[in-house]
């Protein structure tokens, strides 16, 4: 039988998950002219943020910062070094290119997240503070840029138009 620490990392799976799947069928409902939904999704999807955090909060999964970035660097290398290559070359075999795609552009962007976040742990390990930037983030494939946005996505080739400034 489950015990309650099992259970702690499915709730926070379900609700991470939920989450998600609430703000895209908001994207949804706005682009169906249904605001009010939209609405509605958005505000149970932050409900749901709010209970995974909980949930991991309980599971003492929230560290100092300088352990979150350890274990964020960590997650981020296994998935663009084991996990994303697999699953691409399984998509591969069974000839799924839209599960390339998704897989590739999250593979690349982990690559990114691995390299900015041990640039801000070795700044704080050395002493000092991660230097001042905005990010952006492109909106399709999730590229993640210090600075400025760039003119061209370098992973999916969307313009300047879809990167959303991060302060
Ligand atoms: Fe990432
Ligand atoms: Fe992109």
């Amino acid at each position: 039988m489950a015990n309650t620490s099992d259970n702690l990392r499915e709730a926070f799976s379900g609700e991470s998950q939920a989450s998600t799947r609430y703000l895209a069928f908001a994207r949804k409902a706005e682009q169906e002219g249904q605001s009010q939904v939209a609405k509605l999704f958005r505000a149970a999807s932050m409900a749901e943020t709010f209970h995974a955090r909980n949930h991991l909060e309980v599971m003492e999964g929230i560290k100092s910062t300088v352990e979150n970035l350890q274990a964020a660097v960590a997650g981020e290398n296994m998935e663009h070094v084991k996990m994303y290559p697999e699953f691409i070359e399984q998509a591969n075999r069974e000839q799924k290119p839209k599960a390339v795609r998704t897989f590739d552009y999250a593979r690349k962007v982990e690559i990114m997240h691995e390299g900015l976040y041990k640039a801000a742990l070795d700044a704080i390990n050395g002493g000092g503070k991660p230097k001042q930037t905005d990010y952006y983030v492109c909106k399709v494939c999730g590229t993640t840029v210090e600075g400025n946005a760039p003119d061209k996505c370098p992973v999916c080739g969307s313009n300047k138009a879809q990167f959303v400034k991060v302060d």
